[in-house]
């Protein structure tokens, strides 16, 4: 985009003859101010207008209209467009500019005075017709160029259209809560007012801003009771202000990040748990003995238990398990233990985030029954000496990464968990997918009696895989880390198009880590089932990777789809 710096032509608008086609909104505000401002108008009249008598002729016409209504003037006069989105090709053969003022139109008409109006031209006297159109109505051109021009309309869109959208819902839940729309008038004026005047950095207020994660799972579930439909915009709408508020502010808020809120040791002592009762309508237990006579009755009435293990930390991807399993079950168990057995590294044992009192609060907002968080010595009593093992799937990948013992501490936990809470039902995530395998694994060989259900990956607005871990990245490496995501879609991508040689897939994947100087621990295709590296690309084929990016370690994976499917991840 370019500013022009506009001098008038030698024509006064008193001797221009202008024709405005389209009686639309836009038409009949433009014939009005443009007639205003000295100019000999005639219209606006209807799409088949040719034009003739006129020294420039003005489309003010649905984008889809533009080429039949240019084909319908005669030869000779100038003529504009005013779309935003679409060229100039579609004035051919004319001479051609577009004039699109940066400004809503309502029926009550628009006030064009002091708003910004890209223009473009064929010719340089064609572009700066339109530069002397937006001077005469008052407005700043800058002139778009035509590649940029869906750019430009997008912003415009998501400034106004996207906008009132978002009011609307706004008004819809506050109608639910008997507050008028009118009293929220003042609100969004300060917002825009503060946006303009101080810059979006300093705009952002509120809970995600704050790091109020409470508040926010309050408000989600309020959305979903009044206007469920809203609830999946809400979802994004926080997601993407989450990613805003990451990358303005450094530091944050986020005093999870050093475990400074709570004191924590990481010693299993007291302080890695909740406070025992926790929140109102959620019951925090600490014991085994206490779990299993409070699951006593529900068990006998045949009433279906969900489990969803977890390490604490909570954010969306584990909330969105706990909601899962309230959807499924009548009874929902969430364990909170981290536990070390699966901890390779002692420094990453100790460094692992933990905020217990945060995630009772968090789990009981999503109606979470029960949050069992249970002390190192109620899990490893002082002689414990029995591992469970799978071998196989837990080999590759993360097995010959974080070694073999990794996963022998996740399938004891596990076991542990499944035989203190005896759930129908447990609930793990696709983001750990070697996990989730190794799990079906384990219950298929042991008959445990339990359904494992693996959920969909939870995602940042920039398509970072949600991890408790995520907090642990500096601005600069939270931005880098993107590039996991863009790397499984890179292989999905070249799958999509045909590829079918895992290698191959696997170098598109590998290109986009190295473009931002990441050196992956594996990018790998492999069997979904076996995790084994796959010859050729068919079946049920996932792509893994890992990568220490600034000192944090992360994982993702991706579903590839051979057939058709977008894949994206
Ligand atoms: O995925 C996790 O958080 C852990 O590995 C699990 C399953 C809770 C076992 O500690």
């Amino acid at each position: 985009m370019r500013e022009l710096e506009w001098t008038s032509s030698s024509d006064t608008p008193a001797r221009t003859r202008l024709a405005i086609v389209g009686r639309g909104r836009l038409g009949t505000a433009l014939a009005g101010a443009l007639s205003q401002a000295g100019y000999d108008v005639s219209g606006p009249m209807g799409r088949g207008a040719d034009g003739r008598g006129a020294d420039a002729v003005l489309l003010c016409v649905p984008d889809a209209e533009i080429a039949p209504a240019a084909s319908h003037v005669a030869p000779g006069p100038l003529l504009g467009h005013c779309s935003g989105a679409t060229g100039l090709g579609e004035l051919t053969p004319h001479e051609g500019f577009s004039l699109h003022p940066l400004m809503t139109v309502t029926a009550e008409g628009a006030e064009f005075a002091g708003a910004g109006a890209a223009i473009a031209g064929t010719t340089p006297r064609a572009l700066a017709f339109a530069a002397e159109l937006a001077e005469a109505l008052g407005m700043q051109a800058v002139e778009v160029a035509e590649p940029d021009r869906g750019a430009y309309h997008a912003a415009a869109s998501i400034a106004s259209n996207f906008l009132v959208t978002l009011e609307a819902a706004a008004g819809r839940v506050a109608a639910a809560a008997g507050v008028q729309r009118e009293q929220l008038v003042p609100l969004v004026r300060a917002t825009v007012d503060n946006w303009a005047r101080l810059g979006p950095e300093r705009a952002l207020t509120g809970p995600v801003a704050r790091g109020d994660e409470v508040t926010i799972v309050r408000q989600r579930a309020a959305v979903e009771d009044v206007a469920p439909d809203l609830t999946p915009l809400f979802d994004e709408l926080v997601s993407a202000t989450r990613a805003f508020a990451a990358a303005r502010d450094p530091s944050g808020t986020d005093t999870r990040a050093t475990g400074a809120r709570d004191g924590y040791a990481g010693d299993g002592s007291a302080g890695d748990r909740p406070r025992p009762g926790g929140p109102a309508g959620m019951n925090v237990i600490g014991t085994v003995a206490e779990l299993r006579a409070e699951l006593l009755e529900p068990r006998r009435a045949g009433r279906r238990i969900g489990l969803v293990p977890t390490m604490g930390a909570f954010h969306e991807g584990h909330l969105s398990l706990m909601r899962r399993a309230r959807r499924d079950c009548d009874v929902v168990v969430v364990s909170l233990f981290v536990n070390p057995a699966q901890f390779n590294d002692a420094g990453d044992l100790d460094a692992y985030p933990r905020d217990p009192d945060h995630d009772a609060a968090l789990a009981a907002g999503v109606g979470v029954d029960y949050l069992f968080a249970p002390s190192v010595d109620e899990v490893y009593p002082s002689g414990f000496a029995t591992e469970v093992s799978v071998a196989g799937v837990t080999e590759p990948l993360e097995g010959a990464h974080r070694g073999r013992a990794h996963f022998d501490g996740v399938t004891t936990i596990v076991t542990k968990l499944f035989n203190m809470v005896g759930p129908d039902v447990a609930y793990f995530g696709q983001k750990d997918a070697q996990q989730a395998a190794v799990i079906r694994r384990l219950v298929r060989d042991l008959d445990i009696p339990v359904a494992i259900e693996v959920c969909p990956t939870v995602r940042e607005a920039d398509g970072l895989a949600m991890s408790s871990r995520n907090m642990h990245l500096s601005p600069a490496d939270r931005v880098r880390a993107t590039a996991l995501h863009r790397a499984l879609r890179a292989a999905q991508d070249a799958v999509s198009a045909g590829e079918r040689d895992p290698g191959a897939a696997r170098e598109r994947a590998l290109a986009e880590l190295t473009a931002v100087s990441i050196e992956p621990e594996y990018v790998e295709l492999v069997s979904a089932d076996t995790l084994a590296p796959v010859d050729r690309i068919a079946g049920d084929v996932l792509a893994v990777l890992a990568a220490v990016v600034g000192g944090t370690r992360l994982i993702d994976n991706q579903p590839i789809q051979p057939n058709g499917g977008t894949g994206r991840p």
